[in-house]
């Protein structure tokens, strides 16, 4: 018999992870949010509360909130017979760079498909946290929804068919995401993205981009660091987001393999070899310069963690 309330966790992801804009995704350990979800005899979806950091950032509106919209979409594509009522205790602030709104997007779509006894798979349900996505930001990106609900590192195949390929990263491979007090909305960062760009720069991308793949398959650690650069995107972004390249520096200076925008930002994420580096000194080197220019910053130190899944309280 399918259940008629379901909680559900859905972490924090990092998009982009450097050249893959819009493709790449990872999902992280910590922090996440938790989404209840009840069966109700109405038609469609009802946000009855939201809770939790940044709280009063998140519209209760059903057709703006992604989780809402997310879990409609699922609804309408099994053709459910039933609604639903939701309540929604964020973890991950919103305009963080931390896949806030792909974490409740992917935790609404996946709660409901677990009403609805997994009737849809999880290409199926990506595409429907893309519409969650695109209530918020205005773009249908899908690159923290796939890794909220696949964990792991994720690469947008294709949007159209939806196909999302998912690896595993190497064990070893920590993450620390430094989150200073800016909010950065992701619909305004997407307005900075270039349109047109020179074939030179495309030709770096594609390469750093593969590389990247061929190290998390391959699990080396030296490759994922050369690979990480992204020549399009984040320079463009960088004026949004201040210091960032001198955070980037000091987590680099500190042991990180690597340091890039997380997602649309302010989220400064950087990776580390956890059997090597100590990723606290990473955390508190970002800290220390931030806090020397008056800029308050949390960090998680973490690893990549899993997708979307049922908690039992
Ligand atoms: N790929 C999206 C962007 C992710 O960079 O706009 C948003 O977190």
């Amino acid at each position: 018999m399918s259940p008629d309330h379901v909680i559900v966790r859905a972490p924090s992801t990092i998009a982009n992870v450097g050249p893959g804009f819009d493709v790449f995704g990872i999902a992280l350990a910590e922090p996440s949010d938790r989404i209840e979800v009840r069966r109700t005899d109405e038609p469609g979806v009802r946000v009855e509360a939201i809770t939790g950091v940044g709280a009063y950032a998140v519209t209760l509106d059903n057709t703006k909130n992604t989780a809402a919209v997310a879990a409609g979409k699922v609804l309408e594509m099994a053709e459910a017979d039933f609604g639903l009522a939701m309540r929604i205790d964020k973890g991950i602030r919103p305009a963080s760079g931390m896949g806030s709104s792909g974490a409740s997007a992917a935790g609404g779509a996946f709660a409901a498909n677990l009403l609805l006894e997994n009737q849809l798979n999880m290409n199926q349900l990506i595409c429907c946290a893309s519409f969650g996505e695109e209530a918020s930001s205005g773009s249908r990106h899908a690159d923290n929804a796939a890794p909220a609900l696949l964990g792991g590192f994720t690469i947008i195949r294709s949007y159209e068919p939806m196909d999302v390929v998912r690896l595993e990263p190497p064990k070893a491979l920590g993450i620390v995401a430094c989150l200073p007090e800016f909010a950065v909305p992701t619909r305004e960062a997407r307005k900075k993205v270039p349109q047109k760009v020179p074939m030179t720069d495309v030709v770096h991308q594609v390469g750093h981009a593969s590389a990247l793949v061929a190290g998390m398959a391959l699990g080396d650690l030296s490759l994922i660091a050369r690979a990480i650069d992204d020549v399009i995107v984040e320079p463009a972004r960088a004026p949004l987001v201040p210091f960032l390249r001198e955070a980037e520096r000091a987590a680099v200076d500190a042991g990180a393999l690597a340091s890039f925008l997380g997602g649309s930002g302010p989220c400064v994420a950087a990776f580390y070899d956890r059997d090597k580096v100590d990723g606290l000194g990473i955390a508190r080197a970002v800290q220390d310069f931030y806090g020397a220019h008056g800029v308050e910053c949390f960090c998680w130190v973490t690893t990549w963690g899993t997708g979307c899944e049922r908690v039992q309280e």
